[in-house]
C-alpha cells in the first residue's frame, strides 16, 4: 500500500517539475517581436532609425561589431554606453528586455 503511494507521489512531482521547468523556459525564451515594441518605444529608432542602419551621427546596429553578441550589445546597451547611450544604464525596461532588443536586432541582420 505504501509503495503504491510513493509511485504515484513520484509521477505528480515529476509532473509538477516538467511543469516548472516548461513555464520557466517560455519565459525566458528572447522574443524578438517584444524586442521591436521596446526599440520603438524607448526611443532607439529616434536615432539608429526604423530600418536600424543609422546615420552619420549614430551608429548601424546592422554591421556594428556590438551587435555581434548579446554581451558585446548588452554593454554597448546598458553597460558601458556613452554619450546618448548612457541613459539606458538607468532604464529598467531596457535592461529588463535586452535578450528581446537583441533577439530584434539580430532578426533584422542579413543572413
Ligand atoms: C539619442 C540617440 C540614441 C538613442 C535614443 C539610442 N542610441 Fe544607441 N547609440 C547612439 C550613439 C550616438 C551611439 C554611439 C555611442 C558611442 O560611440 O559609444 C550609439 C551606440 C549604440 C550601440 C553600439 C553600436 C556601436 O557600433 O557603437 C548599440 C548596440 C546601440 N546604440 C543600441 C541602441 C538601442 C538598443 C537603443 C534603444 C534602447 C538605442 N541604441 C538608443 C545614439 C542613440
Amino acid at each position: 500500500m505504501k509503495k503504491k503511494f510513493s509511485v504515484v507521489g513520484t509521477i505528480l512531482a515529476t509532473a509538477f517539475l516538467v511543469g516548472i521547468a516548461q513555464s520557466a523556459l517560455a519565459e525566458g525564451e528572447p522574443d524578438a517581436a517584444k524586442g521591436e515594441k521596446l526599440y520603438q518605444r524607448e526611443g532607439c529608432q529616434g536615432c539608429h532609425g526604423a530600418d536600424l542602419k543609422g546615420s552619420a551621427a549614430y551608429p548601424n546596429l546592422l554591421t556594428s561589431a556590438k551587435t555581434a553578441n548579446i554581451a558585446d550589445f548588452t554593454k554597448a546597451v546598458v553597460t558601458e554606453g556613452k554619450g546618448p547611450m548612457a541613459i539606458f544604464k538607468a532604464n529598467a525596461k531596457v535592461s529588463a528586455g535586452i535578450a528581446d532588443l537583441f533577439a530584434f536586432v539580430s532578426s533584422k541582420k542579413p543572413k
